[in-house]
Parts: structure tokens; C-alpha cells; sequence
């Protein structure tokens, strides 16, 4: 692959392994600028995940697992056959870059679980193929999201997502975006709303930028307005991802998911999740046991840059919320479909 065909700053290829090193898609500065930030040491992609610079559950998880091969990397070149004894810190510190999306922690632990297979030769050739794979695998699960999403969605219609579960924010395609791709294909959407998703402006600067790119018509709007147009009638479907899937099915994903799945509920719209299976967490009976991010106040009271609250003024930014297993009524994976889930339905999607 040539340099400039791999690195091409695009919605699809926001996590790149190019020539031994790894590439992020600065997400911190879109849609303004599309640049990639290359790294290579585990410890530099740990602050890269923490700083926002990749986010969005699965290129969280595959970005780790290419921190993986980094440490790996290090590790082999400081202490050869011993390459074991210097892995465990990096790895620790993958693992403490964010804490809701399971996703960072499934992929360390299959990183790990192909480590256990390997002797004292170099890691680094088997576990770039495991991170390869991993990769991979994501990209073509979001495929089959997309189909099986979209083929429950009768249209035209409208409909509402929040933050960006798309092609950034995954190994490629998109998991709720994923959905719209193959529903906006088949001729079933008519718009998307995006909500703008504060504080971090998920929505306004990354959905609508990939939803644009791949010629969809979107609007953006500010969170406090869902309630209004569904009161419409006009929705047909809020369509979000997850961060982390609990065995009875609630689901914890961007703040204010909670929020339009009530609302949703209030107006008789279908709520859909689309993850695939490496969101669900089936070690957590249920979504109070999913650790919430807390971030900086100053990300709330702050916003391009100018301060919005008054000095001295508290905040809270918790990033994430669960909304209860019964506002759902669809959560599709990979592996099919779960309609109104309970812990029964979860533990039989799972095997
Ligand atoms: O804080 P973020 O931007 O990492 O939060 C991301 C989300 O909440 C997404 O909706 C979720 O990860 C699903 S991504 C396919």
C-alpha cells in the first residue's frame, strides 16, 4: 500500500498499522482538520485513547490491541526472550486509559490470551496478526449490523442518533451509522438527526462529517431538541451504539442516551442498539455494575476553546449512561437480533 493511499484521512480509516507504526485519525480536531497523530509506544497510545485523540467503543478495543503489539515490540527489543517480564506495565496502562467500554478490555485480554501460545521468539509477527484480525473481524461485523439493522427498519422515515457510533468511532462502517449506511442503501431514510452531543460535540463534528461524506442527508440539532421532533411523529427509529452491554441487556453508552430512550418510550419510537458482541459484557448482571466515566468539569464548562461557566462554579461531566434494559427494543449484534432483552435472551444470543 502506498504511503498516501494508506494514510488518506477519511471516515473508514480512522485507526491505521502502517509500516510498523500506528496511525490515529485526530478525532480532537475534526471536522476542522483531518490529520493523522502516529504513534509508536504502548504508553503514547494509552494517553491517545485517554486525550479522546481515537474514541467510540471498537477502535478503542482495536486501538489497544495495537498497543499491544507496540509494548510487545519494546519489550522484545529490551529484553529479548524475556520480553514477558516487560509487558505487564504497558499493558496496565492500555488498560487504565478509559474505563466504560468494554470493548478496551475484551481486546487486551485476547491480546493476552495469543501471548500465552507464543515461546521466547519475537511476539511481535503473531500478535500483529491477532490485532490485524481483530480489526478485521470489527469491520465486517459492522457490515452484517448494518444488514440486519436495516432490514427492520420499514421507510422512508427519519431518524435520531447521538454521539457517533459510525466508521470513526469503530474498525470501519459503523455500528448505529453502520445501520443507516445499509438503511440510507435500501432507501429507508429519509434524514438523519444528529444530536450535537455535548460536551464533546460528538455529534455536530463527527456524525454529521461522516454522514455528509457518505451523502446522507443529516441535521444537526442540540440535544434538548429530540423531544420536539418526535413529538412530530416524523421519527421512525433513535438508532444508537454502545459502550458496554450488561447480561440483561442495559446498556451504557453516550450521556443523554437514557434520556431519548424515555422520550423514545413516551412517543411509541423504537429504540435500536446496534454493537457488536465484543460491547456485551456478560461478566455484569446488570448496567449499575458498569463503571461511568467521570471527565474533567472544565470539558463542561468550557467550549470551542472559551470558558461558558463562571469561575468557581461546580460541574458534573459524567460520559456515559445506562439506559434500562426495558426502554430497548432491539439490540443488534453480529450475531443476530435481541428484541426487548432480558438476561434470558442475552445469555442465549451468547451461547
Ligand atoms: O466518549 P466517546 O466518544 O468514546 O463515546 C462513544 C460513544 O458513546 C459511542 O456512542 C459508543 O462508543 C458506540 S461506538 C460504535
Amino acid at each position: 500500500m502506498e504511503t498516501s493511499k494508506a494514510l488518506e484521512p477519511s471516515p473508514d480509516n480512522a485507526v491505521v498499522w502502517h509500516e510498523d507504526r500506528l496511525y490515529l485519525l485526530d478525532q480532537r480536531y475534526l471536522p476542522e482538520r483531518a490529520s493523522f497523530l502516529s504513534l509508536d509506544t504502548a504508553a503514547a497510545t494509552a494517553q491517545a485513547i485517554t486525550d479522546m485523540v481515537v474514541r467510540g467503543a471498537p477502535a478503542i478495543g482495536i486501538t489497544a490491541a495495537y498497543g499491544v503489539v507496540l509494548a510487545a515490540r519494546d519489550a522484545y527489543r529490551s529484553r529479548g526472550a524475556d520480553w514477558r517480564a516487560a509487558i505487564e506495565l504497558p499493558l496496565d496502562l492500555l488498560a487504565a486509559s478509559r474505563p466504560t467500554a468494554v470493548n478496551l478490555f475484551w481486546a487486551i485480554e485476547r491480546m493476552k490470551h495469543s501471548m500465552k501460545g507464543l515461546g521466547e521468539q519475537d511476539p511481535v509477527p503473531a500478535l500483529l496478526k491477532e490485532a490485524l484480525a481483530i480489526h478485521a473481524e470489527d469491520r465486517a461485523a459492522n457490515r452484517t449490523i448494518g444488514e440486519l439493522g436495516a432490514a427492520l427498519i420499514e421507510g422512508p422515515t427519519d431518524v435520531i442518533t447521538h454521539c457517533n457510533a459510525g466508521a470513526l468511532a469503530t474498525g470501519g462502517y459503523g455500528t448505529a451509522l453502520g445501520v443507516i449506511r445499509s438503511a440510507h442503501s435500501a432507501g429507508c431514510i429519509g434524514r438523519v438527526y444528529a444530536d450535537e452531543t455535548r460536551p464533546w460535540m460528538q455529534g455536530s463534528r463527527l456524525t454529521a462529517w461522516e454522514l455528509l461524506h457518505s451523502g446522507i442527508p443529516v441535521t444537526v440539532q442540540t440535544d434538548s431538541a429530540a423531544a420536539g421532533l418526535m413529538a412530530t411523529g416524523r421519527i421512525g427509529w433513535v438508532i444508537v451504539g454502545s459502550d458496554r452491554i450488561a447480561a440483561n441487556g442495559d446498556v451504557a453508552n453516550k450521556i443523554g442516551t437514557y434520556a431519548l430512550a424515555v422520550l423514545a418510550r413516551y412517543h411509541g419510537i423504537g429504540f435500536m442498539v446496534a454493537a457488536p458482541t465484543s460491547t456485551i459484557d456478560m461478566c455484569l448482571e446488570s448496567g449499575a455494575d458498569i463503571p461511568i466515566e467521570e471527565r474533567d468539569a472544565g470539558e463542561v464548562l468550557a467550549c470551542g476553546g472559551s470558558r461558558i461557566g463562571p469561575e468557581g462554579v461546580a460541574a458534573r461531566n459524567p460520559v456515559f449512561d445506562v439506559t434500562p434494559a426495558s426502554l430497548v427494543s432491539l439490540i443488534v449484534t453480529e450475531r443476530g437480533v435481541v428484541e426487548t432483552p432480558t438476561a434470558v435472551k442475552m445469555r442465549a444470543l451468547m451461547g
